[in-house]
């Protein structure tokens, strides 16, 4: 609910500066003529849509200086709010709700929202300006219908049509495929017939066939039956095995027996007289070995050409020899170093006259040494003569120690073999010993025959248990018929149930198959429905548009409508006119012409005050309309003339509104003496 609070003019026209409250309920404004009470009107006009009647320049008071401006406060759903809107420039201001905006273009677009009315509606119905009153009413149809065309929010019906057409008639979607419904019904009981019955055919089927515990019954007992033959059939073969392999165990064991009554001639004592005879002849083979080395050693002493009597007497000899050799090589050597010294002694006293120990005269010195050198000469080669005696002494004495040596040697080795001979000399029958081998051979002949059988045997035995235990597995039938019977018998059952069951799964997919193609049917209908129910209201709409097409195709769509807000503003305007001292009734025509009457006949001409009361009551009517949105009313000079008692009429009117209160906010301005008593406030200028 808007309220306008408090007004501030500034260089608006008359007024310089002015500032002004206002209150809810009725304010009323008086004052001389030219005082400026219109000129507030059509500032309150101009500050709420931005218009007025003279452009915003002629507004401003020439002469004075200053910005020039209207400003309002406001109350709105309990928030104040603030707008100024300046008139030299385009400059504008809207605070409220903590907000504020200085973009025009913000401004705008938050204020619309705000005042709910469109500025033409408030320029024409919630101000009712001077000399305008009667305007709507009796002034021309163009600029009636033009009016009532803004105030009716009437669109323009050509976009409209084209918008129409394009959007929805042009671009309306085909219909949608339907099929036929009866042919699909027929078809769905046709397949309802056949369905049936195979139904109840597979519930019978069902019944009849084995169940899981049975069957399995069945299929025992025909196993049971076929290894009852089998086994049948085995058993000859086996016992014929088991005969067989017991027949070769008796054998074997005959044989062993016999076996063992060879044996039975063996010493006991066989073995170890053979291995003695082993021995023996190992003995003897070492025997025949030692005297045969013995033989050899002796011949190697002969060879020596000596014996060891003759080569111990030859050893003897050369040892003496080699004695006196080295007896006489020492003597020789013990004559030669007596002869170098002797020579050396002498060679030192050459020259002189005495001895220097016996200082006896030293005569001939020289030939004397000569004579010692020439024994000198003679030793040397005495000595070198016996040093090389003495080799050759020495080397014969170790060659004939040497053979002593070997002697001694072979003949210790002869005395060996000897020795060796003696101790493995015995008494040796080969003969007895390859009998005793042949004989010892056929024994292991035998032994190893005998582990051949035993051997055998066990295998044997082992196969007779398995064979005992294979025979003892067997199945044997007791029945009164043949197991071949009971067999048949059973098979019979089985193929019984298979042959059912083969049939119970071809007709389970014959009944599926049905059921299918009737789920598919029933799909189909179902689509086939519900897109006849969508090609219905798809047509409904279509046509509906079709027919707003065809009624904006006519120009007087705007019209029409006019008149049908037109038949609710006749109502109003009506009732509006019960309130005054009129005894007409009013009509709105096609035209827009407002066409009044008395008792059925239309009237003319109304006279000047009767122009005004029917021009109030239309503007009432209208705005009547508008109340709930904006519920604010001014009235300029509502009384020009208006006889003395609708003057009367014309205030209680007022009141009724100011006791009603569909209407908030009612300023007017009047020169009537009436006013006083009609308002709540009063602003005298
Ligand atoms: N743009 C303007 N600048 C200055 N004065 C103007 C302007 N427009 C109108 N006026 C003058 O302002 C005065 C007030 O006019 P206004 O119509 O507001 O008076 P009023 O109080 O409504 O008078 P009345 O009772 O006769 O209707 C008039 O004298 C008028 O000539
Ligand atoms: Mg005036």
């Amino acid at each position: 609910m808007m309220i306008l609070n408090e007004l501030t003019l500034r260089r608006f026209r008359i007024h310089e500066q002015l500032n002004l409250k206002f209150e809810s309920g009725v304010t009323g404004i008086v004052g001389r003529n030219g005082t400026g009470k219109s000129s507030i009107i059509e500032a309150i006009g101009f500050l709420f849509t931005g218009e007025g009647d003279d452009p915003k320049d002629q507004i401003i008071t020439a002469g004075q200086s200053g910005t020039a401006y209207v400003r309002g406060k406001f109350t709105l759903n309990g928030k104040e709010g603030v707008i100024e809107r300046s008139l030299d420039t385009s400059r504008v201001m809207l605070e409220y709700d903590g907000h504020k905006l200085i973009k025009a273009s913000e401004v705008k677009e938050l204020w619309a929202k705000l005042l709910q009315v469109d500025g033409h509606i408030f320029q024409h119905v919630i101000m009712a300006k001077q000399k305008k009153i009667p305007e709507l009413f009796s002034g021309e149809t163009a600029v009636r219908e033009k009016a009532f065309q803004r105030i009716f929010m009437v669109p323009n019906t050509e976009r409209l049509r084209s918008m129409i057409w394009d959007n929805y008639i042009k671009t309306c979607p085909p219909p949608l495929p339907e099929d036929d419904l009866y042919a699909i019904d027929q078809q769905l009981a046709r397949l309802g017939t056949e369905l049936t019955p195979k139904q109840e055919k597979l519930a019978i089927l069902g019944a009849s066939i084995l169940n899981d515990a049975q069957m399995m019954a069945v299929v025992n007992y025909t196993e049971f039956y076929n290894r009852c033959m089998q086994d049948a059939e085995k058993r000859p073969k086996l016992e014929e095995q088991l005969g067989s392999l017991r027949t070769k165990k008796e054998e074997l064991l005959s044989l062993l027996q016999r076996a063992a009554e060879q044996l039975r001639d063996v010493p006991e004592d066989f073995s170890s007289k053979l291995e003695q005879l082993k021995r023996d002849k190992e003995r003897h083979r070492n025997f025949v070995l030692a005297v045969a080395e013995a033989t050899r050693l002796r011949e190697q002493l002969l060879a020596t050409g000596t014996t060891i009597e003759a080569a111990i007497q030859a050893a003897a000899q050369a040892e003496a020899d080699d004695d006196q050799a080295r007896l006489n090589q020492n003597t020789l050597g013990a004559r030669l170093t007596a002869l170098r010294k002797e020579i050396d002694g002498l060679t030192c006293l050459t020259g002189a006259t005495t001895c220097p120990t016996c200082h006896q005269p030293i005569t001939n010195i020289e030939s004397h040494l000569f004579g010692l050198r020439a024994e000198l000469v003679k030793v040397t080669d005495e000595f070198q003569a016996a040093t090389r005696k003495l080799a050759v002494t020495e080397a014969n004495l170790a060659g004939q120690r040497a053979l002593v040596e070997r002697c001694r040697t072979i003949q210790a080795s002869i005395d060996a073999a000897n020795r060796q001979a003696e101790v493995s000399r015995i008494d040796f029958n080969e003969e007895t010993l390859t009998a005793m081998l042949a004989e010892s051979q056929r024994i292991q002949q035998i032994l190893s025959s005998m582990q051949q059988y035993e051997n055998s045997r066990v295998q044997a035995d082992a196969s007779i248990q398995v064979v005992e235990e294979q025979l003892r597995h067997l199945v044997t039938y007791t029945g009164n018929a043949s197991p071949a019977e009971e067999l048949a018998l059973m098979q019979e059952v089985l193929h019984r149930h298979r042959l059912r069951t083969q049939e119970i799964t071809a007709l389970e997919k014959e009944v599926a198959q049905l059921q299918m193609e009737i789920q598919l049917l029933n799909q189909r209908r179902d689509t086939s429905v519900a897109n006849h129910e969508k090609n219905l209201s798809r047509m409904e709409y279509n046509n509906k548009l079709r027919m707003a097409y065809d009624v904006l195709h006519t120009s007087q769509f705007p019209r029409r409508l006019v008149q049908t807000y037109g038949a609710v503003v006749e109502e109003e305007l009506q009732q509006q006119l019960q309130r005054f001292d009129l005894p007409y009734q009013a009509r709105i025509n096609e035209d827009f012409r407002i066409i009044i009457t008395k008792d059925g006949h239309p009237v003319p001409r109304l006279s000047g005050g009767q122009e005004m009361v029917v021009g109030l009551c239309l503007r009432l009517a209208l705005h009547s309309m508008f109340s709930q949105a904006f519920p604010m009313l001014i009235i300029d000079e509502g009384t020009t003339h208006l006889d003395e008692e609708n003057k009367k009429l014309y205030f209680q009117c007022i009141n009724d509104l100011k006791t009603d209160k569909v209407i908030q906010q009612l300023i007017i301005i009047d020169h009537s003496s009436l006013l006083t008593d009609a308002v709540d406030h009063v602003i005298r200028l």
